[in-house]
């Protein structure tokens, strides 16, 4: 009987375990699909304020914004990303003015802003790490002043923790949260992302700085090293063909480990379920309790309203 096996159930997912990611773009009354990810959208903030309006009564209080920026603000050294006028800044103010209950992730990395399309400084066929971090820090301080809870380095820079911890202490931002991209593999699940940013790396790829998908126990490196700079959350992402690192990183660390089940991974069951061929409804539901029982305490998924509609029902 279901009541039974209700009683008996292991794991539990709810609302409160999703972080929305959304797409932001500059201007006004702009709801643009993102052709790769159908059903996701990059929203002018006039427009994202009553979107998470509706996704808070649904029970989602917890958002990851990422901006797309014209090309034309781009630079080799991501400028941008602190710049006094910048869009994204402003809208993640606007958001916390109008719902300041609600937490508001970030993202730190160049790509978005950089002429390159690489997570750090590009110099030939380079990246420069230690050069990135202090770009990395001042992104993040910007974005803490704007208002931002929770801190993504999603750059896979090394020792970027630590120094972005640093800048946000000094500062006085000592209550700002890191979620740190602990286990960040180069992954071919991100392209729609790339597409909705247009944010695709202009040569090269990310190899030499996010993880190779053979490796393990390097996750376990990178999560030491995570909590030794002061992480206050890992992550793991993708989260669909690395449920065995979430179950790692969550049996041998006492941090939380959230889970980003990928724009790739939402992409394949958006692309099969508009073909007829799989249940949306029970696809969603079930890869997103694997997750939870892999390990994960929270999850980043795109399918984070539509799953809290149908619990709703
Ligand atoms: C930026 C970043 C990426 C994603 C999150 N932050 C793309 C990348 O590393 O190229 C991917 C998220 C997704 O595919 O949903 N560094």
């Amino acid at each position: 009987m279901a009541a039974i096996r209700d009683m008996v159930a292991e794991t539990y997912l709810s609302p409160a375990h999703l972080i929305y990611p959304m797409f932001l773009v500059e201007g006004n009354n702009i709801k643009e699909e993102v052709k790769s990810l159908p059903n996701n959208f990059r929203w002018s903030t006039d427009r994202l304020l009553p979107e998470i309006e509706s996704c808070i009564k649904l029970g989602i209080n917890k958002f990851d914004l990422f901006p797309a920026v014209r090309e034309e603000l781009k630079d080799k050294m991501a400028s941008y990303s602190f710049a006094e006028e910048n869009f994204y800044l402003d809208a993640i103010r606007k958001v916390k003015e109008a719902f300041p209950e609600v937490v508001i992730m970030s993202d730190v990395a160049m790509d978005p802003y950089s002429s390159d399309g690489h997570d750090g400084i590009v110099e030939g066929d380079k990246i420069l790490n230690d050069e990135t971090l202090p770009v990395l820090a001042k992104m993040s301080l910007a974005q803490a002043q704007a208002g931002v809870d929770i801190i993504g380095p999603s750059d896979m820079m090394d020792g970027r923790v630590g120094f972005i911890r640093d800048h946000l202490d000094n500062a006085g931002y000592t209550d700002v949260s890191i979620m740190s991209y602990t286990a960040k593999y180069a992954s071919a699940f991100y392209n729609p992302f790339r597409d909705a940013l247009d944010s695709a790396p202009k040569s090269g790829d990310k190899k030499t700085y996010q993880m190779d998908p053979a490796n393990k126990t390097e996750a376990l490196r990178e999560a030491e090293l995570d909590l030794s700079e002061g992480a206050d959350m890992l992550m793991v992402k993708p989260a669909l063909c690395y449920l065995d690192i979430i179950h790692l990183l969550k049996e041998n660390f006492t941090l939380p480990v959230t889970a980003y089940n990928v724009s790739g991974e939402c992409a394949m069951v958006y692309a099969a379920a508009q073909n007829g061929w799989l249940d949306y409804e029970r696809v969603v539901a079930e890869m997103l309790l694997s997750m939870r029982r892999a390990g994960a305490d929270g999850i980043l998924t795109y399918f984070a309203k539509d799953f809290a509609e149908f619990v709703k029902k």
